[in-house]
């Protein structure tokens, strides 16, 4: 079965095809780089964006899987949470081309395509599992206790950690999204030189907060009076990322020894971070948990992780009809249009 996977759910317009869930033969991501200069996501120029990129991203994911429209099998398209105009650029896509080449359309949830991100990397990995998905727009563990069922362990309070990373970025005039460039200019900084925040560490707490360690940063940053640079930037960066780092894998850890399970599985944006994934495995070594870790592309947002759901789904019966909606949300179920 071929499944062609589409999101649109921020700023990346992706498509990918993928073989019986298994093989990846293509999946193509257009980060739009309209917003650097904003700071932060414009959801009316994202809408935009997607409209002008869709048709030429699943054209690219096609040629690239030598494949033709006439030989997709369905669709799988995320259809929540998200920036409301964004998924409806991906889902009336999705849904005018299910139509004209009559083929199931199944509706996707984003943060589920995020889970799978590890059992693409990893399909025989133990479950149950507990899985930390880490993104921009979401920070929460999982417990997997089948591909499919799934409970809320914990989640953020307030920012997600990428959202932490954007802003703590924005404030040093870095450019969204700043994740990347603060992994890269606080690489071989002490970590230990700025002594930040680790909020709601009592041990059973699954909840996460980062707003406390964001305030604490813009008070460093007033009382140094300057941007620092060089050595004291990359420390200044080092120990920024230190602190978030150490709270997602303590709490993971927490998670994974108190439920008692084999596996903790790594998705969502912030998982491309190399201190995070090396901490994470680390623990897991020390611990006897099996970490699995998706490869980076997989982590952020693509089509690949949701043409897997779909493809999920879809053995399992589901499809969707035409009057799929979409929703801001993850619980709030998606209004038809
Ligand atoms: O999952 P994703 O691609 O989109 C959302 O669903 O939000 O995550 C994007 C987030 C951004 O906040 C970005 O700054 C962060 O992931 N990110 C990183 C790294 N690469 C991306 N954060 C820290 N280190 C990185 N290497
Ligand atoms: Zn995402």
């Amino acid at each position: 079965m071929l499944v062609l996977g589409i999101d649109t759910s921020c700023d990346e317009t992706a498509a990918a095809v993928l073989s019986d869930g298994r093989t990846i033969l293509s999946s193509i991501v257009a980060s739009q780089a309209i917003h650097a200069q904003f700071g932060g996501v414009v959801p009316e120029y994202a809408s935009r964006a997607h409209m002008q990129l869709i048709v030429p991203i699943v054209t690219q994911a096609l040629e690239k899987a030598g494949i033709g429209y006439g030989q997709i099998d369905a669709i799988a398209v995320t259809n929540r949470p998200g920036l409301v105009g964004c998924l409806l650029v991906g889902v009336s896509f999705a849904k005018a081309l299910a139509y004209s080449l009559d083929v199931p359309i199944v509706g996707v949830d984003h943060i589920e395509g995020h889970v799978f991100a590890s059992q693409l990397a990893q399909p025989d990995l133990r479950l149950p599992a507990v899985c930390l998905i880490a993104s921009g727009g979401h920070t929460e563990l999982i417990r997997v206790d089948a591909w499919g069922e799934y409970e809320t362990l914990g989640r953020t309070r307030d920012d997600a950690a990428g959202e932490a990373f954007d802003k703590v970025g924005k404030m040093l005039g870095m450019t969204y999204p700043a994740g990347p460039e603060i992994e890269q200019k606080g690489r071989g900084g002490n970590p230990a030189a700025f002594a930040f925040p680790r909020a709601m560490m009592q041990r059973g707490n699954l909840d996460f907060s980062f707003s406390g360690l964001k305030t604490a940063v813009r008070y460093k940053l007033g009382d140094m009076g300057a941007v620092p640079r060089d050595d004291e930037l990359r420390d200044f960066l080092a120990s920024f990322q230190a602190a978030v780092v150490e709270a997602l894998v303590t709490k993971t850890m927490w998670a994974a020894v108190e439920n008692g399970v084999p596996t903790v599985m790594l998705g969502g944006g912030v998982a491309a971070n190399g201190a995070l994934r090396a901490h994470l495995a680390e623990e897991g070594a020390r611990l006897g948990v099996e970490v699995v870790i998706p490869p980076r592309e997989f982590c952020t947002d693509n089509g690949a992780i949701i043409a897997a759901v779909g493809n999920a789904l879809l053995t399992r019966g589901q499809r969707d009809g035409l009057e799929l909606g979409v929703s801001a949300s993850r619980e709030k179920a998606a209004r038809p249009f």
